[in-house]
């Protein structure tokens, strides 16, 4: 009996703690995972290869770490004007290959970094490396290409069921994702951006509490993402022999 009060009494003291380690930062993560594929069609402008010795993966992209209130489910912006220090953050292994801006004209992505962090790197709680590593080791955890792929599911112009898409993802993560659908060719919904949410520990994949909704087909088309859709500078060299081996080594 008084084992059992002793427990009940640890048990208390846990859900407890954790409710208070929720309160004190009060906030929870959203990542976004753009297909470039998608991105490269659905653009007027196309895509371009990055200005970078660093060739962007054949894979998703972080486009997005948001950090949302916990109270109001509203993204939190802007929250501080600590600098960002892009010497720190160009170190971190992974981070030009998979959270990489393919935006015409070509550009080195610093802009896109800086604004994240401005936006929502700030209301964190992180300092600006430990914030975009954290994005970057998420989506290796949620590594959505090889999850679909190991379901049958390949960016080869095939229509796939949206239902199927979401259980390929859940059944690696743990989470339903949200998926964002574009208009692609022949006015087709298209596989464009999947979001996932984090708890507080910027580690822990959740539930999105407040999920936004999206407008797809059932049935969705996974396009292609082949190297010609990015567009060369006139100085690049040996840009298609990297991605000939990045795309190989992704195994379709
Ligand atoms: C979340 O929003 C509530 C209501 O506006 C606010 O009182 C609270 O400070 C916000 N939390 C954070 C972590 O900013």
């Amino acid at each position: 009996m008084a084992f059992r009060r002793a427990l009940l009494c640890l048990l208390g003291m846990l859900i407890a703690s954790s409710a208070i380690a929720v309160s004190d930062s009060g906030i929870y993560y959203q990542i976004g995972l753009m297909w470039p594929g998608a991105y490269c069609v659905q653009t007027t402008g196309g895509c371009c290869m990055p200005k970078s010795p660093i060739v962007p993966a054949a894979d998703f992209y972080v486009s997005g770490f948001t950090v949302l209130n916990a109270t109001t489910d509203a993204p939190e912006t802007s929250c501080s004007s600590t600098p960002f220090n892009s010497d720190e953050i160009l170190g971190i292994s992974g981070l030009r290959q998979y959270w990489s801006n393919i935006k015409c004209p070509s550009n080195n992505g610093q802009k896109s970094w800086k604004s994240a962090w401005k936006t929502s790197g700030v209301c964190s709680g992180l300092d600006d490396k430990a914030y975009f590593q954290a994005a970057i080791a998420l989506r290796s955890k949620i590594n959505p290409l090889s999850r679909l792929v190991s379901k049958g599911i390949k960016p080869d112009f095939g229509l796939y069921s949206l239902e199927k898409i979401k259980k390929a993802i859940q059944a690696g993560t743990g989470v339903a994702p949200l998926i964002q659908c574009s208009k692609g060719p022949f006015d087709k919904f298209q596989l464009y951006q999947i979001f996932i949410c984090v708890a507080e520990d910027a580690k822990t994949l959740i539930e999105c509490p407040k999920p936004q909704k999206f407008t797809c087909s059932d049935e969705i088309l996974f396009h292609p993402f082949k190297k010609w859709m990015l567009k060369q500078a006139a100085s690049s060299v040996s840009f298609a022999e990297a991605f000939e081996m990045a795309g190989a080594a992704m195994g379709y």
